[in-house]
């Protein structure tokens, strides 16, 4: 259906027209003066300087034209030329009831018949997910979300770091530890063993274990070096080995995820990519790209017009081996073939920027990509702590996000135990899922490229602009309507018009959704999502303040609060689901 905005603006330009104004002119905003109006249109401006008259005068001439017009309550032009208008609390309920009974809040559908890939998580497999992979979950899930609510087909893909020396190091380490297991058997016809010579504890020991020997054996390193390139050559052996730590991986980073209410279609790794190479290192040879510096093999991508230096492209070291972007551009081989996508979106970290330029641009310039596929780096900034720089756990180290997830559980429960009389078990469930909401909007209500920090008693306070006062809202809401079904209140969906200035502003606000989260999918940002629920969910306790709806005897009023209540439960629920977490029943 049509955005509030538009039907503003299709309302304007007749009158713009009767005036022999372009009608092209007549742009409308929200009113960045509240007080004066509800919406404004600055056309009459613009209009003045094309068609030499004075603004206001153009504007008058309009207004004059409005003045039979259904859509508003008032139209005036005030100086220099501005267009202030009024909506008419009738259009405004129509246009809510329409929107009641429209799939998906009445939001057009930009994406339908297109495919999107989002690539986010990219978590290291056999290392422990640490808080560095949880701005890529969070962003990832909720614009995926966001992308399919737009109609788009999205196949979400983790992309797992699983090609590097980690592999190496862990094969090794454990040859180390057993060499009489047949991986290392080097004579060994059979059948490798279906059960890992690991589990995920161990692996959680023999990586870190492994990681800091290399650093101080340079035998071990050399070895694990030598392990990964053998493991990259296929050996039977090491490939097997490969296979169990990939699993074991996978099944635990599964649960992980799951806790965070993040989810994937695509567990494809770099490892998936690698068979794509050797095509794709040809092709760019003969379409003249590939050429040697300093004995690596490179494509240059520097453009015209680059603010700063954009180094060539590194596909091949001196040794043959293949690098991050090489993998990259075989991945991009991959996903044309497999899924012919419109668009592909990486949400990774910012630093990542440079990389994802010399790949974009030579998928593009090799053809591994078509021109008119879309490919876009959204690059976030990091998690900061309150000393401003990267968040540490107390001791120094890197946080583990299930260690983070915890502290924030622990912090809900306490403040839910302190003022409720809510039984234990019921607290802790009910903390769970407040935890995940204040952990994933203290995220994303913040601008993706930007840093932010993370502090624990700003994000799960039950005020101000956080996870919980949205969650707190919507639990309000739904109470109220459970508490009027109980007093055996039919709830119709029949809005009315409003009666007031806070149910005006209410409506006003919930006749946007469509619109904020377009929006939010054409900027690919879903902190304006939490910025739009923030306001729904304060224009409500407004309205909340000034009404006694279950107290209130004319039924009409009371029926007409209640589905206006329906809609902004529908509103709120709608837009934590696009950021990934839900509502418990009580708080
Ligand atoms: N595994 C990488 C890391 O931890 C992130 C992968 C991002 N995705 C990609 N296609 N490069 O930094």
């Amino acid at each position: 259906m049509k955005t509030i905005t538009e039907c503003i603006r299709e309302a304007l330009q007749p009158a713009f027209s009767a005036c022999g104004i372009d009608p092209e002119l007549a742009g409308v905003v929200l009113s960045n003066r509240p007080d004066l109006c509800e919406y404004q249109c600055n056309g009459a401006m613009a209009a003045a300087k094309r068609y030499h008259k004075a603004p206001l005068a153009i504007a008058g001439e309009i207004v004059a034209q409005l003045e039979n017009c259904p859509l508003f309550e008032k139209a005036e032009a005030a100086a220099p030329g501005f267009i202030n208008l009024t909506l008419s609390p009738d259009f405004v309920s129509a246009y809510l009831q329409d929107m009641q009974a429209a799939q998906k809040l009445g939001m057009k559908q930009a994406g339908a018949g297109k495919k999107a890939i989002l690539d986010y998580g990219g978590p290291n497999v056999a290392k422990p997910l640490h808080v560095g992979h949880l701005r890529a979950a969070i962003i990832g899930e909720s614009l995926k979300r966001i992308y399919r609510f737009a109609g788009y087909e999205v196949l979400g893909d983790v992309h797992l770091g699983d090609w590097g020396l980690q592999m190496g190091l862990i094969i090794e380490e454990t040859r180390q530890r057993h060499p009489e297991l047949p991986y290392f058997d080097p004579g060994f016809q059979g059948d490798y063993p279906a059960e890992a010579p690991f589990t995920i504890s161990d692996l959680e020991e023999i990586y870190p274990t492994a990681s800091r020997k290399s650093k101080e054996d340079e035998a071990f390193a050399a070895a694990a070096h030598d392990a990964t390139v053998r493991l990259q050559q296929g050996d039977r052996g090491y490939t097997a080995l490969f296979r169990h730590i990939l699993r074991i991986s996978v099944n635990d980073l599964k649960k992980n995820y799951e806790k965070l209410n993040v989810s994937f279609d695509l567990w494809k790794g770099e490892s998936d990519a690698q068979k794509y190479i050797p095509d794709m290192i040809r092709g760019l040879k003969e379409a003249g790209l590939l050429h040697e510096s300093q004995g690596a093999m490179v494509v240059d991508v520097a453009e015209e017009g680059d603010t700063k230096e954009v180094p060539p492209c590194i596909i091949q070291k001196s040794d043959g081996a293949s690098l991050y972007a090489t993998t990259d551009l075989a991945t991009l081989v991959q996903r044309e073939q497999d899924y012919h996508p419109d668009e592909i979106l990486y949400v990774v970290d910012k630093r990542q920027d440079m990389h994802f330029t010399q790949v974009f641009r030579t998928a593009y310039k090799a053809g591994i990509i078509r021109p008119e596929t879309k490919l876009t780096f959204l690059g976030f900034g990091t998690m900061n702590g309150k000393d401003g720089k990267p968040f540490k756990t107390r001791e120094g180290g890197v946080m583990r996000l299930e260690h983070l997830i915890a502290d924030i559980d622990e912090a809900v429960f306490a403040r839910i135990m302190e003022n409720r009389t809510m039984e234990e078990t019921e607290a802790r469930k009910t903390a769970e899922i407040i935890g995940l909401a204040a952990l994933k909007y203290g995220d994303l209500s913040n601008q993706a490229t930007k840093n932010y920090v993370f502090d624990v008693d700003r994000f799960i306070s039950f005020e101000g602009n956080t996870g919980p006062y949205i969650l707190y809202t919507l639990v309000r809401i739904k109470s109220i309507l459970r508490k009027a079904e109980e007093n055996g209140t039919k709830l119709s969906d029949r809005l009315r018009p409003a009666g007031d200035a806070s149910e005006k502003a209410l409506q006003l606000l919930l006749a946007r959704a469509n619109e904020a989260i377009a929006d939010a999918c054409e900027g690919i940002a879903p902190h304006r999502i939490c910025q739009y629920i923030y306001e729904v969910s304060n224009a409500f306790n407004s309205f909340y303040h000034d009404h006694r709806i279950l107290a209130e005897e004319d039924p009409e009023k009371q029926n007409g609060w209640l589905a206006l209540l329906g809609l902004a439960r529908k509103v709120l629920e709608t837009g934590i689901d696009l950021l990934g977490f839900d509502a418990p029943d009580q708080m």
